[in-house]
């Protein structure tokens, strides 16, 4: 009799299944009239879609098959009434003159959507007449991140690729529950503020899985982002994984619990940074674990330096009011490209307090490193190559 009883739930089940899936709308932006020909502009087909996918009472999926879409700068707008998948298979390009998104701050930027998976899409910003603008010093418009998530929550966005991005290629702010798995981010070594992953103001963000080939941060952790976690990350060339630049304001909302584990990086300037401007703020940076980490010829491995003041202006007390504690480096190895591989410049009236070394060998041409420490407390234990100065 249970097994009877068992058997028809069973049924019963899969049917619900079945009948949730075949309720759910699908949303192919050919049928709106995208082309997939590079050339022709299909911004107002995705809009249609989305619009079609975000009413949509049941959950719903749009489709971009394979092929080039022509987008222009483009607001994804929510809340909608059901989950949405974006699935796309195409490749978006960006006008050819980088003054069409140069004006508007973002490309393709998503607004309070909820429940948002985006899987795959590679994006081709086309930044490189961007770039050569800013570097021959003429008048440039501000420049346009390539995809950008503001107040968005509980959003996956995975296996996207993203090249040559005017600015960021990946913007997440204000934003809840965010799931960012297998991205590849690639702009030239030398191309200007090309930050891979930027995240601010957010909570909950998980970066797992990455490749991140940038001229600027892999990844950069600004003001108010709290349980952020990424793992297995590929970085370098650029700038590496920085938090900051923080207390640029006086007042401002800080960093904690933070942890990069499992990450290589390879011919970055900086490895794991912390990074303040020499002024006063109410800022902070605690609890934050870097683990498990291989440097290949890395300029500044371990670095924090709260003596940020570009050009020496607007920073009349030379010193940062960011209070930075209970940091640990743990069980990074590797090699430095310069022989100061670890350095902590902290501030003079908020020395670093609670940092934890544990486990470091890092080389410069074959011999152990050096490290350096300036107003910072704290313990370290294990083996230690360059010799803790803390
Ligand atoms: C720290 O962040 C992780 C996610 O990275 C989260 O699981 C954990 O609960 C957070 N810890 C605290 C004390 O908020």
């Amino acid at each position: 009799m249970a097994a009877i009883k068992l058997m028809i739930s069973c049924v019963i089940y899969l049917l619900f299944i079945f009948f949730v899936q075949s309720s759910k709308a699908a949303y192919n932006v050919i049928s709106f009239g995208a082309k997939p020909d590079g050339k022709t502009d299909s911004t107002q087909s995705f809009l249609e879609a989305w619009a079609s996918a975000c009413a949509s009472p049941q959950a719903s999926t749009i489709y971009v098959p394979k092929g080039r879409y022509l987008i222009k700068a483009v607001v994804f707008r929510g809340p909608c009434k059901n989950r949405i998948t974006f699935q796309i298979d195409g490749t978006i390009v960006a006008p050819t003159d980088y003054r069409a998104l140069g004006n508007s701050g973002y490309w393709i930027l998503f607004i309070k959507v909820d429940r948002l998976t985006l899987i795959g899409a590679t994006l081709d910003a086309k930044g490189a007449g961007f770039w050569a603008c800013r570097k021959s010093g003429k008048n440039c418009p501000v420049g346009a991140r390539s995809i950008t998530f503001n107040w968005a929550n509980n959003v996956v966005i995975s296996g996207l690729t993203s090249i040559n991005s005017q600015l960021a290629h990946l913007v997440i702010n204000s934003c809840d529950n965010v799931l960012v798995r297998n991205v590849k981010l690639t702009a030239p070594d030398k191309s200007p503020n090309t930050d891979g992953i930027h995240v601010q103001s957010s909570t909950g963000v998980t970066v797992s899985g990455g490749t991140l080939r940038t001229g600027d941060d892999c990844i950069s952790i600004g003001p108010g982002t709290r349980n952020l976690l990424m793992n297995n990350i590929i970085c370098g060339p650029g700038h590496g994984v920085s938090i900051g630049s923080l207390g640029k304001d006086i007042n401002e909302d800080g960093v904690q619990n933070v942890t990069l584990t499992n990450a290589v990086f390879t011919g970055s300037d900086n490895g794991v940074r912390i990074k303040s401007w020499a002024r006063d703020s109410n800022s902070f940076v605690r609890n934050v674990v870097f683990q498990n980490i291989i440097m290949n010829n890395v300029e500044n491995p371990i670095l924090i330096d709260q003596n940020y003041c570009p050009n020496n202006q607007g920073c009349p007390r030379q010193t940062s009011g960011v209070k930075i504690s209970q940091v640990t480096y743990r069980n990074i190895k590797g090699t430095s490209a310069t022989p100061e591989a670890v350095t902590f410049d902290c501030s003079p009236s908020n020395p670093c307090r609670g940092i934890r070394l544990q486990d470091i060998k890092l080389t410069f041409m074959n011999k152990a490193a050096t490290s350096s420490c300036k107003n910072i407390g704290g313990t370290s234990s294990g083996l230690l190559m360059p010799e803790s100065c803390l």
